[in-house]
């Protein structure tokens, strides 16, 4: 089965904690420059549109509607063009997410594997559904199509990492370890 996580987007779930509400809509000048070299590999910067809701994502998080215009301006193409490339492609956010996004596979061999028992686990630990981010803004959690990985199902996608061949105790261990980093993190 084929996946929609093509390889060159997955960097996006790599996103900066920095808060998108004190992003200016415009572009910085690090955002510009970053678009500007992976446009250098083209004959003009209208073909990376993906790559540019890519970079801008990973310095801000998502692509609010602001965001999306700034990108269009800069690379001169529609915005409905950029939102059409953000909506085919799951890993371009349109609303905030948590610092960690977890991709539960939901395809046919995760579900005969139990992908819904895992669903249900991590709600009990985190109380969130798919679309939602739990209360300490750390994890949010979305339904995936198929990974590429259905011998080892049911898996998931956390940050740039697959966890595979996944049960109960594996969730608790993941979403413990994640928990612990982001504690540590915020005591630097
Ligand atoms: S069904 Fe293929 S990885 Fe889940």
């Amino acid at each position: 089965m084929s996946s929609l996580l093509e390889p060159e987007v997955i960097e996006v779930m790599e996103h900066s904690s920095a808060n998108p509400e004190n992003m200016p809509g415009d572009l910085t000048a690090e955002e510009k420059a970053e678009i500007d070299r992976e446009a250098s590999h083209y004959e003009n910067k209208s073909a990376v549109g993906l790559e540019a809701l890519r970079i801008v994502q990973k310095y801000r998080g998502w692509i609010s509607d602001d965001t999306l215009q700034a990108i269009s301006a800069y690379l001169d193409v529609p915005a409905a063009q950029l939102e059409s490339v953000a909506t085919y492609f799951q890993l371009i956010f349109r609303q905030p997410v948590g610092r960690e996004v977890i991709y539960l596979c939901k395809s046919a061999s995760c579900w005969i594997k139990g992908c819904d028992r895992l669903q249900q686990h991590i709600y009990e630990c985190l109380k969130i559904e798919p679309g939602q981010t739990s209360a300490d803004g750390i994890f949010t959690l979305l339904e995936a199509p198929c990974l590429g990985d259905c011998d080892k199902a049911p898996v998931l996608m956390l940050g740039e990492e697959m966890f595979r061949n996944l049960d109960e105790a594996a969730i608790e261990n993941l979403i413990k370890k994640k928990k612990k980093y982001h504690a540590d993190q915020s005591l630097d």
